[in-house]
Order: C-alpha cells, then structure tokens, then sequence
C-alpha cells in the first residue's frame, strides 16, 4: 500500500486470512467503477490482487501497482496473468495511459497527496474516470486515539505523535482534485462500522497488522500490555453483541479528467 513516511512490511497472509473486509467493501466500489472489455485500468494500492483479479473478470486490461513487495509477490502467485508492478501511488508513469484510475483503501496512506493525485491525473486519458475510496475525516479516531493516550502513559512520545494516515474531509479531497483539473462528479463521506473477524482479538489484531509505525521499538512484551489496554478501553463502545467492530468512515470520489484541461 502506498507511499508512507516509513515503509510498512506488509504480512500477505495475515491480511488476506484476518482482514479480508478490506477488498470485500471493495467490490461495491469495483460495481460502481463498471470496468467494461478492452478498458485499460489501473489499479492504484492493489494489494494482493483480488479486486484487480475481479476488475479483469470484466475482460478490461488491468494494471495493479503497489509499493509493497511483499503484496504484489503474493498477488502475481495467485493470479499470474495479471500484469502486477511494485511502484509507488507517488511517482508512476506508463507510456500508454489508462481509461480509469481504480483505488480502494490505500491513498489514506499516501501523504504526499498532490504527488498521487498529479500521478492519477497525467496517467489518465481525457475523459477517463478515477473511482477511489479512502479512510476521510474522523476514521478509525477513537481506535487510534486510544493508541495515542496509552503510548504516551507509558513515555512513548515520539510513537504517539507520529503522522501515519491523511484522513481528509470531503471537502477538502475534493478541492484538491479539482485544482489538478479533475471534475468531481460524486462524492460521499459516510460511516462504515467495519466487523473486525477476531471475536476475542478484534482490536488488538486490527493494530497489530495496520498500526506497526505506532508501535515500533517497542518491546513484545509491552506492545501486549498495550494492546490489551486499548481493547480493554474501547470494550464499552467497541464490542457489541460479541463481535469487534472498527469506527470507519469512509470517503468516496468519482471525478472525471475533462476533455480540454481546467488548466
Ligand atoms: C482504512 O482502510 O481506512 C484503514 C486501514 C488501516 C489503517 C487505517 C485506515
């Protein structure tokens, strides 16, 4: 998943086993993009491949891309046909450009945001379509905020004030696209309380596999004591009915590169 500011080492397997939700709210957005045959998309953050795997079903060529290694080796093992690239969502180029822009839950990462949204823009055909979801304002706050308060009880400073996600409002991700020329033509912010698939580890799996920069150097033992703390704190509104649930909100952008540029 794209650019950070430290590169985060991906488990493959872990994500594909435990956090599956992530491309599986994906394929609601992969309806709303409606790959047709012969479309040239590409697919920005694509992980391990399975929502590329199900845009190619469409018969489009499709293009995967992420910045993890890791991601795109387990994506070209499960399905070798598809053209998959280790590149990062801030500094791409393809000498034939694409008919869509396709990204599910990965530019929340990039925090270089004009980089991808310049990268998206110059690799589009005029009239072609980004389609993206991201983590927008507010997402995930209380998960992480309660991170933030039981690193620093415990004099871990510098881990609490790191900047590890850009969760903007809609507004202002809209304007954004709209001052590299984009035209937005539909975008939402809404919440999604997400099931986490663990009924007794829910939060504390959830940080393990996407929160490591929070975490770093910091001893195996108190990462456990940590983590038992946050998932104790968040019980009361985290945990209903016996399952774990995750405060997302997500915001989603469909916006077209006009046929003569804005600019
Ligand atoms: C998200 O998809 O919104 C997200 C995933 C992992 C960490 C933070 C946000």
């Amino acid at each position: 998943m794209s650019t950070t500011v430290e590169h985060t080492k991906w488990n493959a397997s872990l994500y594909d086993n435990k956090h599956d939700f992530v491309f599986k709210y994906g394929e609601d957005l992969a309806d709303t993009l409606a790959p047709k045959a012969g479309e040239r998309i590409l697919d920005l953050g694509c992980g391990t491949g399975h929502l590329t795997n199900t845009l190619a079903a469409s018969g489009a060529i499709v293009v995967g891309i992420d910045n993890s290694p890791e991601m795109i080796a387990k994506a070209k093992q499960e399905y070798p046909s598809i053209d998959f690239r280790v590149l990062s969502a801030t500094d791409f180029h393809f000498d034939e450009s694409f008919d869509a822009v396709f990204s599910n839950a990965v530019l929340h990462w990039v925090l270089d945001k004009e980089a991808a949204i310049d990268c998206m823009y110059s690799n589009l055909k005029r009239n072609g379509r980004l389609v993206l979801e991201m983590g927008g304002k507010g997402n995930v706050e209380s998960i992480i905020n309660a991170l933030k308060k039981t690193l620093q009880r415990r004099g871990f400073n510098d881990n609490a004030a790191k900047q590890v996600w850009y969760f903007p409002s809609l507004s202002k991700y809209t304007s954004l696209l709209e001052k590299r020329g984009f035209r937005v033509t539909y975008a939402a912010h809404f919440n999604r309380d997400t099931e986490l698939k663990d009924t007794e580890n829910g939060v504390k799996d959830w940080i393990k596999m996407f929160c490591s920069s929070y975490l770093k150097n910091v001893d195996e033992t108190i990462v456990n004591d940590i983590l038992k703390e946050v998932q104790d704190e968040l019980k009361p509104t985290h945990f209903k009915n016996g399952k774990w649930y995750a405060d997302y909100k997500r915001l989603r952008v469909v916006a077209i590169k006009p046929p003569i540029s804005a600019k």
